[in-house]
Order: structure tokens, then C-alpha cells, then sequence
């Protein structure tokens, strides 16, 4: 079993997270309950940031704060210097709430409306990251009501589709998002905004992909907006002073998966960006990045109790869980692999082959399918290693189950950043039906 960041057996034969017990973690806070490893989450913004700053770049690491957004997560990454990626007026909210640097704040999304881009434009966060021509329209409209400026960047969908170890390049990419950047697309997109009076072009935004192995696709990518950009050069005068390459740097979920260090992902897009800047004589543009996953995700524990268990002879056994779906619905979703440990019996023998399933009423609902593991029975505490991208910010009160608590440890200490839902806010937003039916009396 692999052990991630400052997880591992202590004395007792228990799960210890950043120098906590997870036993006493279960007891103090109760389960469901996400562990986040403060150290870890710390150790991959400075790895992120390190090239950068060794080759004196002007960078920006932006946390695609999609992957787990809490006030005290935001507090972490402007504690850490990251720059922060927000995509709903609600992810905006929080950062605000959490006091972050509102000009190191970028703003993505397909379909922003008018109220959140007001929002980001009243806040002057950093840049909008402007998704197609609806947006430019509605910018420009507010700019001119708000007397603001709007800085952005556009984003473009380059034709480099990459997952895992494999990229597929396609001549037009069939997305929601983004200017295409062979159909012309894009080339209207930056006439367009150079038109403008309010919105200033800092540059070009692409995303390729989630959960990659490998650098091709980014050397790919950069190579393609470069081609561009010598174009926009020539054609438009448009000199790109930002290139953000988007997030999408893997992590190891299971032993199947081989992600490369995040200082490679990053030394090999320098690379490719020096590459190009000397190939078409630019100066070097600030590079950004967007990493949500690779900053959070195998900094995240969740610790469960074990509750019923079901034998089908031949077949399987079946242990459920006091979570599921409802917590972490990427297995149910997209068929994510997990690896887990009982947190409480951490020395003991993997002996028995079970099936790790979820409380929700969907049979759907399992996390883990035939994982070895100690003899488990009611009471034990399960560790589901991995969770920290896309678990909390994608749970959901399926079956009226309260979202679970979160908590930051750190050098031995426990800090509750996110408190457990109750019964009481599973109702907290339901109002009574006033029935048409007369009382007869
Ligand atoms: N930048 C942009 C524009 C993005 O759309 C995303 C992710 C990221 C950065 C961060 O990507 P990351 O480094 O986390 O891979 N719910 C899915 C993942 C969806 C990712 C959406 N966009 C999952 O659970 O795997």
C-alpha cells in the first residue's frame, strides 16, 4: 500500500495523518470526515512554483479552485502565493470571503452570467478568462456601464486533446469551451477585442485535459498557439504577453497510475515556450499554469466507519461504508479507482477480499470493487487514500445525507475548516406547502 505526503502507521498500528491519529480524528470530528494534509498541499505549490522561480520567470501558479474550494483552502494557496482560478460567482464569493488577493484571481467558465462577471468587475480581480463571443458582448456592455477596464485572456481550444498517456490532436475540436483555433474562431475573437475600447488582451488560455501523464500534449499545445500568435503578430499587431497552459497534472489514485513530478510537468512547458519565443523572436511571455488536482488530491484522505456487511456466497462480500456517492461520487461517476486502508488495524494482514459500498440507495454506489484488506467488522475506520480533487467539491446531500466535516492537520495538530452538515440545513432551505385543499371543519 502506498503511503502519500506525511501518511503513515504509528505505534499503535493506526493511520497517522500529518502527525495526527486518525482514530482520535474519527473520535473528535466523527465520519464521513475529509483530512486534508496541510504539508503536502504545500510541498506541491513549492514544487510547482520552483522552476519558475530558479529560471527567474515571471509565472503565475494558479489553484484551479474548482478541485476542493474552502475559505480556509484559499487561505492556504495565497499563504503558499498561488494565484487562484475560480469558475462560478460562488467559487468568487469564497475567495473573497477568505480575503484573497482579488488581482491574482482569474475567472473562467462557459457561460458566466451578467450578475458574476459584474461581480468580478466591481472586485477587479486579476483577469476574466473571456470563454466566447456572449461574454465579450456582456463585458463590454459592463465595462462601459461600470467605467472598469477589463483585462482578460482568451481561452482557445488548440486541437490537442489529451487524458492520461495519450493525446489526440483533431483538427476542430468538438467543446463547450473556447474559441477554436482552426476554424477562425479565434482569429475573430482577437480582432474583436482589440476593437474594444474597454477590454484589454493579455494574452491566450488553453486547457487540455485532466489526470496527464505525460508533457506531449502541453509541448503540442504551446507549439500550436505559437504558430498563432506569429500570425496575430503580423495580421493584428497583437503581442501576447500571457500564455496559460490550464491545469490537468496527474496524480497517483492507484499503483496504475505513473504521474511525472510537477517540476517536470513544468520545466518541459518552459522549454517548449523558450523554444518557440527564440523560433519566432518574442520576448518570453509570463507563463501560467492551473494545477487543481496535483495540489490537492492525494493530500486528501477520507476517513469512514465501517457499518453492515453482506456475504454472497461465491460471489463477493460486500462492507458498507457511512459515505459513498453522496461524498465522493468519482466512482460512480467515472468509474475512479481508490486505494484504502483500515486506518485502525494499519498492521495487520491483508486477508479478505471484500467490496467497498456506499450507504446511498442506488446499487451504483460503491467506492471501491474487490480491494484486500484486513478482516473488517463494525466499528472499524476505513482510510480512502486520494480524495482531496473533485470529492467535497462534488458532494451532494443525495438521500438527504449531510456533506461530511473537513479538517486541515498539520505538524500533529487537527483544525476543523469546514463543519459537518446537520439535519437541521437538510431543511434549511424547504419551506412549508400551503395546501389548496380546504380544512372542512
Ligand atoms: N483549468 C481549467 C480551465 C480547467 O477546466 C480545469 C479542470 C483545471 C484547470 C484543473 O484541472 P486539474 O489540474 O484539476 O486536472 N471532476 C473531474 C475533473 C474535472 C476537471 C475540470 N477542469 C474529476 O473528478 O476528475
Amino acid at each position: 500500500m502506498y503511503l502519500h505526503g506525511t501518511c503513515r502507521q504509528n505505534e499503535l498500528g493506526h493511520l497517522e495523518i500529518g502527525g495526527v491519529d486518525a482514530v482520535s480524528l474519527a473520535e473528535t470530528y466523527g465520519t464521513p470526515l475529509y483530512v486534508y494534509d496541510v504539508a503536502l498541499i504545500r510541498e506541491r505549490a513549492k514544487s510547482f512554483q520552483k522552476a519558475f522561480i530558479e529560471e527567474e520567470l515571471t509565472a503565475q501558479v494558479a489553484y484551479a479552485s474548482k478541485a476542493f474550494s474552502s475559505i480556509a483552502m484559499f487561505q492556504l494557496a495565497k499563504e503558499e502565493g498561488l494565484s487562484l482560478d475560480v469558475v462560478s460567482g460562488g467559487e468568487l464569493h469564497t475567495a473573497i470571503c477568505a480575503g484573497f488577493p482579488v488581482e491574482k484571481i482569474h475567472f473562467h467558465g462557459n457561460n458566466k452570467s451578467r450578475d458574476e462577471l459584474k461581480m468580478a468587475l466591481e472586485n477587479e480581480i486579476g483577469c476574466i478568462v473571456v470563454d466566447n463571443f456572449y461574454e465579450m458582448k456582456l463585458l463590454e456592455e459592463l465595462g462601459q456601464e461600470l467605467s472598469k477596464q477589463v483585462k482578460v485572456l482568451l481561452r482557445i481550444t488548440p486541437g490537442v486533446e489529451a487524458h492520461t498517456h495519450d493525446y489526440i490532436t483533431t483538427g476542430q475540436e468538438d467543446s463547450k469551451f473556447g474559441f477554436d483555433l482552426h476554424n477562425g474562431q479565434a482569429d475573430e475573437a482577437v480582432k474583436r477585442v482589440l476593437e474594444s475600447e474597454v477590454i484589454e488582451l493579455l494574452g491566450v488560455h488553453c486547457h487540455i485535459g485532466s489526470q496527464i501523464f505525460d508533457t506531449a500534449g502541453f509541448v503540442l499545445a504551446a507549439d500550436k498557439i505559437f504558430l498563432k500568435l506569429n500570425e496575430w503578430r503580423e495580421s493584428f499587431g497583437f503581442i501576447s504577453t500571457v500564455l496559460n497552459l490550464g491545469g490537468g497534472f496527474g496524480i497517483r489514485y492507484t499503483e496504475e497510475d505513473e504521474p511525472l513530478p510537477a517540476t517536470e510537468y513544468v520545466e518541459k512547458i518552459i522549454q517548449a515556450v523558450k523554444e518557440n519565443v527564440a523560433r519566432y523572436e518574442f520576448d518570453m511571455p509570463e507563463i501560467w499554469i492551473e494545477p487543481g488536482r496535483s495540489l490537492v488530491g492525494d493530500a486528501g484522505t477520507t476517513l469512514y466507519t465501517i457499518g453492515s456487511s453482506k456475504h454472497v456466497p461465491g460471489i463477493r462480500d460486500y462492507v458498507a461504508v457511512d459515505g459513498g456517492m453522496s461524498d465522493n461520487i468519482r466512482p460512480a461517476l467515472y468509474q475512479a479507482k481508490y486505494e484504502a486502508a483500515s486506518a485502525n488495524k494499519m498492521s495487520q494482514s491483508h486477508d479478505q477480499t471484500v467490496s467497498i459500498a456506499g450507504k446511498c440507495c442506488e446499487s451504483g454506489d460503491m467506492l471501491i470493487w474487490d480491494i484486500d484488506l484486513p478482516e473488517l467488522s463494525q466499528g472499524d475506520l476505513l482510510a480512502v487514500f486520494c480524495t482531496g480533487a473533485y470529492g467535497y467539491s462534488m458532494s451532494n446531500n443525495y438521500n438527504r445525507i449531510p456533506r461530511p466535516a473537513v479538517v486541515f492537520v498539520e505538524d500533529g495538530e487537527a483544525q476543523l475548516v469546514v463543519e459537518r452538515e446537520s439535519y437541521a440545513d437538510m431543511v434549511k432551505l424547504d419551506l412549508p406547502y400551503q395546501s389548496k385543499v380546504k380544512s372542512s371543519t
